[in-house]
């Protein structure tokens, strides 16, 4: 039974298999399990230790059930990916980019951002790690493009794109949208942990980190495999997608997590016409972010208009934030934003 506890930071192996298990003591109907962690914490640890006690009582019935700790090597290191994180050496902040659902614009935002960011001259990089649609390549018109990749010794090197200033990586360089689709929870862990670990950035102020929507899995074996410094999380106005925002922040703010949240990104604040560049039609009703962002107590970082010339613009792969248009502007003053925040933590 216990071969039904599953890491899943590990590539979904059993503590098991792990060598997870240190003892396992029985006294009448108490069973005692000890699991082995290594020296530093397991952000995991609690979410372990629950599942080791809920396969005890569901497999034996009336069983008095408890699970300690130990700290020591857990056996020998099992086969796997395991990485490692010089390729990050000379990465000043690595920042998650975040929504609690998709379709709020969270790529728009992350590309954009990166563009903006190196035009205020930082050295930027984006890792797309939306593994279930990735749409950096599109975004940026270097869809047609394959990053070049050899092997240094044992390791598998991967060289970023290169374009309007910014280094690039995404899976969707290697597969296409209906490969990276079926993807399970595993393997997709392994190739985005791939995108980023992997990837010869070299020295840089920002890496960005276009995650996957949601707040499953993936993104606690991505913030415990990856040294985030921090997140922004992007929302639109609307109420449900708050709610989706609770989630984000409660994730990043989790006991086993607990990375700092630089601020909320609202997108879509209010929708622009081309014709009436002046007009804003609070669509999605007005200020939802703000008081979202209140009532979280983290900063507003900035808000992006819902307008026609955002989306051409990331279909035609020509970023925005390119362009001294208003709203590509928007995007500038929101880099600004976001360095200052980086900046104070
Ligand atoms: N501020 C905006 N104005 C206009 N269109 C936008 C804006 N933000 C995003 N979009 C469009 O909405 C769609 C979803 O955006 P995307 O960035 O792919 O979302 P996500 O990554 O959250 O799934 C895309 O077609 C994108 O061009
Ligand atoms: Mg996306």
């Amino acid at each position: 039974m216990l071969y039904d506890v599953r890491h899943p930071a590990k590539g979904d192996r059993n503590i098991v298999e792990l060598g997870m298990v240190d003892k396992v003591e029985t006294d009448g109907n108490r069973v005692t399990v000890t699991l082995a962690f290594p020296k530093h914490r397991d952000p995991l640890a609690e979410y372990l230790i629950g599942s080791t006690k809920a396969a005890l009582i569901r497999h034996i019935p009336g069983v008095e059930a408890e699970v300690k700790t130990v700290i020591k090597d857990a056996g020998k290191k099992p086969a796997g990916l395991d990485l490692g994180t010089e390729e990050l050496a000379n990465v000043r902040h690595i920042i998650g980019v975040a929504s609690g659902k998709g379709g709020v614009g969270k790529s728009t935002v992350a590309v954009n951002l990166a563009v903006a960011l190196a035009r205020l001259g930082y050295k930027v990089g984006l890792a797309d790690a939306d593994v279930y649609g990735p749409s950096v390549p599109k975004m940026t018109g270097t869809e047609n493009e394959i990053p070049e990749a050899y092997k240094e010794g044992e390791k598998e090197i991967i060289m970023p794109l290169e374009k309007y200033g910014v280094k690039w990586m995404s899976i969707g360089y290697f597969a296409k949208p209906e490969q990276a689709l079926i993807w399970r929870g595993p393997m997709a862990c392994n190739a985005l942990k791939q995108m980023i670990l992997q990837v010869r950035w070299g020295e840089l102020d920002f890496l960005l980190i276009d995650m996957p929507p949601g707040t499953g899995d993936i993104h606690i074996s991505l913030v415990h495999d990856i040294p985030l410094t921090g997140a922004v999380i992007v929302s639109t106005p609307q109420a449900v997608a708050l709610a989706d925002v609770e989630k984000g922040v409660n994730m990043f703010r989790n006991e086993s997590i607990r990375k700092p949240i630089l601020g909320l990104i609202e997108n879509m604040a209010w929708f622009t016409p081309a014709e009436l560049p002046e007009n804003r039609y609070y669509i999605f009703g007005k200020d939802g972010g703000k008081k979202m962002a209140e009532k979280y107590g983290i900063g507003l970082l900035g808000q992006i208009p819902l307008v026609q010339g955002i989306r051409e613009s990331g279909d035609e792969g020509e970023p925005v934030a390119l362009s001294s248009r208003p709203d590509g502007e928007a995007f500038v003053l929101l880099a600004e934003k976001v360095a200052e925040a980086a900046a104070r933590l």
